[in-house]
Formats: structure tokens, sequence, C-alpha cells
């Protein structure tokens, strides 16, 4: 079939997520190899947000789909109650890296059930049922996840599940607090958290849920005191912390685990994206071990058919090898300090960009339609104009593909990429920027 009759049968039949279905006419993609994806016309495009930043490895690494094959071969699936070689392997593997005793894994299908079990784990175990969720977050799109998220992705599932409250976190370059001092914006914040909480009997509360670095809002950072004050109030209240690291983890953020870069240790991780690099979907909800405890005498009433699919874990073992084979952490903090630098040297270059941030190679550029003011281009929920198609458009026709969102262009590229890589990457940016600079005032 040649692209156009691909695409017309596209369009008779299959539904997209978070689109008007109308109108959509998608790049049909053929194959992949590290970086790079090839259209059904045999162009070459650079997958510079590594699929939804889950391809961390990049495409068709050698050694996870050896490994994969060969358990396609043994076994698929089992029913969810029996043991397997890979699930018993790939739970002691993400037990050996994650923080602290945080040692038990309940495994998923993806980000947006680890956190439906995060906090059923939490309402659970503390006997609470208030969950207490940021807004500038996104947690996933079914019930409670969608409930959690403090966007606008949210709007359309309200009211919801029951019991969730959403609270205001750091975002040092926009404070709502009135300060543009990163750890006074970080102490202000926690401050009026501290309040509400109290308004709101934090004896109530069952679990607070972070993305320990905001990922889909905008790569926010917050500031170490706050994340350990948050930490702290935890504990004083008997609130426990859950640590949103679907996107965080994997080194993502330079780290195997997004919550390092603060050293605190959360009560449940909640994970998915590149535990598999997206190779099949996985997710794990990570309990710490007074939660294990807890549920040594007490059934834990939740599951999923494919909870701990063989296949999925064969990936996610493999996955990790290569991690730790190839020092991809490593290697990740040290090029993202470099990608960092690369995109520092645009705000001076170009009027429509207001902030960069970056963490391992995992950053934003925060576009403005006036530096000074910081008065934003695209507005929240576009509500000023919608930059983001043209902006994709400019980045296609120069043959890079880039996840970009209301005021934010997000650059994540699978850990793999090169610095060469990383320079041509960010000269097809300059270009959608020439663009952005011209909606300047
Ligand atoms: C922080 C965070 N949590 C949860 C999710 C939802 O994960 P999934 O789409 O695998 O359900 C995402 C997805 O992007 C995410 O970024």
């Amino acid at each position: 079939m040649n692209t156009q009759e691909l695409q017309t049968l596209d369009r008779e039949h299959v539904i997209y997520s978070w689109k008007q279905q109308g109108g959509w006419k998608p790049t049909v993609i053929d194959h992949a190899e590290g970086i790079y994806m090839y259209d059904t016309d045999g162009r070459k495009i650079v997958d510079g947000c590594s699929g939804l930043l889950n391809i961390n490895l990049g495409h068709g690494n050698r050694h996870v789909l050896d490994a994969m094959r060969a358990q396609m071969e043994k076994l698929c699936f089992v029913s969810p109650g029996f043991g397997t070689e890979a699930k018993a392997k790939l739970a002691s593997m993400v037990a050996e890296v994650t923080p602290g005793d945080l040692d038990y894994v309940l495994f998923t299908n993806g980000g947006a059930e680890a956190n439906e079990n995060a906090i059923k784990s939490a309402r659970w175990f503390t006997g609470r049922q208030k969950v207490y969720a940021a807004w500038k977050s996104y947690h996933g799109a079914t019930a409670g996840a969608i409930t959690l998220t403090g966007d606008p992705r949210r709007w359309p599932a309200e009211p919801g599940i029951p019991g969730v409250v959403h609270f205001f976190g750091p975002y040092p370059y926009r404070c709502a607090f009135g300060t543009t001092d990163p750890e006074e914006c970080g102490q202000r914040t926690l401050a009026v958290l501290k309040e509400q909480l109290m308004y709101d009997n934090p004896k109530s509360v069952a679990a607070i849920i972070v993305e320990p670095i905001v990922g889909t809002n905008g790569i926010i950072i917050p500031p170490k005191s706050y994340m350990k004050g948050l930490r702290q109030l935890c504990d004083e209240n008997g609130i426990l912390l859950i640590s949103d690291e679907v996107m965080a983890a994997w080194g993502r953020a330079g780290t195997w685990f997004g919550i390092e870069h603060f050293d605190i240790v959360p009560d449940i991780i909640s994970t998915a994206k590149g535990i598999t690099s997206g190779y099949v979907q996985l997710g794990a909800t990570i309990w710490s071990r007074k939660i294990w405890d807890y549920f040594q005498e007490r059934k834990f009433t939740s599951g999923l058919t494919y909870c701990g699919h063989a296949l999925a874990c064969a990936c996610g073992i493999a996955n990790i090898e290569v991690y730790k084979k190839e020092n991809l952490i490593e290697k990740a903090a040290k090029d993202g300090e470099y990608l960092a630098s690369k995109l520092k040297a645009l705000e001076g270059k170009h009027p429509s960009v207001g902030d960069t941030r970056c963490k391992g190679l995992w950053a934003c550029i925060e576009l403005v339609a006036d530096r000074k003011t910081k008065a934003p281009i695209a507005g929240y929920n576009d509500s000023i104009r919608n930059i983001s198609a043209q902006l994709s458009k400019i980045f296609m026709d120069n043959g890079l593909y880039l996840y970009s969102n209301w005021d934010y262009i997000f650059i994540s590229p699978p850990l793999t990429i090169t610095r060469r890589q990383i320079d041509e990457m960010v000269a097809v940016i300059e270009k959608g920027l020439d663009w952005t600079d011209t909606l300047v005032k």
C-alpha cells in the first residue's frame, strides 16, 4: 500500500487519542532505528522526544530485540498468579536500582495504572481517603489518574473520583507567591501547602503525589529544600509520599529515578515508559517495606490480567542490562549538561525564548511574547493562540519530531544520542524559534 492508501485506511477506522477526529492526517511511520524514524515515503525523521519520552534506548536495540525474541519462543504470558523467571528477575533488578527500601513491585500495563494502584495502596494502608496532587501535573488518563492531573486535560473528565485535592507546587519562573528566587519560591509554596493542609485536616490525607520533576507541564525542577520540606510534612502527618516517576525515571533525568536529585525517599514510586523503552508496554507500582509488611496479612484487592506479562518483563530486564552496560544513566547526566548549555545560549539569541530548563536529557523551552513581562505567547490552554501546530510543521519539514504544547517545546531524545546529533537538533529548533520570534511584540 502506498502512503495515501494507508492514510485513507487509517482514517476510516482508527480513533486517535487527544485529538479531534476530523481532519487529522498522521505521518505514517514504517520503521525506525536508533534516534531515527522513517516514514512510508522513506523520509528520515529524528525522534527528538523519544516517542512519548519513553524510547530511552532508541529504536531497534539489538540486545532488547534478541531477549524479547527468546522470551517469545519460551513463554509470552501466563495467568498472573503464576511465577515466571522474567517477572522475579525484573522485580529484583528494579529493587536494586530504586532508592531506599522501595523493593516490592506490582507490574502494570503503563503509567496511569501504576498511579491508580499507588493511590489504592496508600488509601488502604493509611485508612484515609484524600489524595493531594499538584496543579501543573499529569498523572494519566484513567479515572483516578486524570482526576489527579492538574492541567486542562482533567477538565472534560470532571468531576472525576472523590477525594482528590489540588495544591500549588513551586514554579520558580512564574512563582504563584510573588518571588523569582527559586529557594524563596519553594519555601513560600511549602508554607501555603502547610496552611492548606491545616484547614483540610492533615490526618484525613492518605498521600501526596508529585512528579519529582514536572514533565509535560514544563520540566519544572523544584528546589531541593522544597522536596525535603514536603517529605517532612508527610512524615509529621502520617501522609505517604508518592513519586510519579513515569517519565522521570530510567535515566531521563540523568539518574535512575528523578527523586534521587532531592536526597529523599518516597513511600511509593509509580513508573512506566523507560522501564521497557516502549518496546512493549509495562508499568510498575513500587512499595516501600512498611506497605509490603501491611499487606502480608491483608489481601491486596487489585489486579490486572497483564500484571507481570512475561514478554514485557523480559524486555524490562534487557533494558536495564543495556542501561548498565552502556552507562546510559551517567551519559544522560553528562550530555544533559551539554544540551542545557546549548539551550541556555538560545535565551540571549531569540526574543521568544523566556526560559530553558533541563535535567538530564529532559528539556523544555518556555516561549514568551515578551521576555521582560514574561507575557505568554500561546497562553494557558492556548488561550491566546495555538502555536504548536505551526512549530510541529516547521520541525517536521526539517526532519525533526518534537512534542510541543501550549508555551512549551520539549526536547527529550533517546539517551543514546551523540553530541553531533544534539547540535543538529538544536539547529532545527532554531528555525522554529526564528518563526516564534516574529510573534514577539
Ligand atoms: C508523569 C506521568 N504520569 C503518568 C503518565 C501516564 O502514563 P501512561 O500514558 O503510560 O498511562 C504519564 C504519561 O505521559 C506521565 O508523564
